[in-house]
């Protein structure tokens, strides 16, 4: 199976947790967009369900598709989110933040009663941290929140690049109208100390650890899918 195949095999299984009248929270991502077609086919042939997108490109793939969409502030609360991770650990603390998505992806997850994160089996890691952290800072002050980010890790024994997100020659901007730090730490054994030390910077918006929101993660592999609770 190809990396595609395993990311619909992953959304497909989600879908089977997915009842008529549930609020979905709509994760973003390659392997979130496989499971917004496969909802899509679902809701062609009856399904009935309102989605709060977790970024303005799945919002758009969910209209193009015909999925019916809600926003946080109609519906505060979610039954269910369905969403990828870039890393995911035993625990199911995840690094999410790629796709650039983490200030409303974690607002969406912590508006919902369940997270399911779906990925193949390469994003499951023993200790995050070989993906680079996302980190959402606010655009003023750019480089004293870049060295209090470094120094906040140096604390803590983590060391590496942190780096500004770019598309092409421009900083990439979040839906929310951030920039982005990707920071290179390498191993994180502490999350939840990285997690504090990044809350107290007050540039830092949000950060990519996602810390006791996943409850299931469903994971494919080409052995087939493997279901963790947290
Ligand atoms: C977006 C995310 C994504 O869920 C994460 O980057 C995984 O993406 P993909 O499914 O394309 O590997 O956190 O902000």
């Amino acid at each position: 199976m190809d990396a595609r195949q395993l990311k619909v095999e992953a959304a497909r299984a989600a879908l089977a947790h997915v009842g008529s009248g549930m609020r979905l929270g709509i994760g973003t991502g390659t392997t979130a967009e496989e499971f917004v077609r496969l909802l899509a086919e679902k809701v062609a042939t009856g399904l009935e369900v309102v989605g709060v997108p977790t970024s303005e490109r799945t919002a758009a793939l969910c209209r193009e598709l015909g999925v019916p969409l809600s926003t946080l502030e109609e519906t505060p609360e979610l039954d269910l989110t369905i969403d990828g991770a870039d890393e995911v650990d035993p625990d199911l603390t995840l690094i999410k933040g790629g796709g650039g998505a983490l200030l409303r992806e974690k607002i969406v997850a912590a508006a919902s009663d369940r997270v399911i994160v779906i990925a193949d089996r390469s994003k499951m890691v023993e200790t995050l941290g070989r993906f680079p952290l996302p980190i959402e800072v606010n655009k003023f002050g750019l480089r004293a929140t870049e060295i209090a980010v470094a120094a906040a890790a140096a604390d803590l024994g983590l060391s590496g690049p942190v780096t500004l997100r770019m598309t092409g020659s421009q900083p990439f901007v979040t839906d929310g109208g951030h920039f982005i730090l990707d920071a290179s730490f390498g191993r994180i054994p502490d999350t939840r100390a990285l997690s504090n030390a990044l809350f107290a910077i007050p540039g830092v918006v949000e950060h990519g650890l996602f810390i006791g929101l996943a409850s299931t993660a469903i994971i494919a592999s080409g052995d087939g899918i493997q279901t963790v609770h947290a």
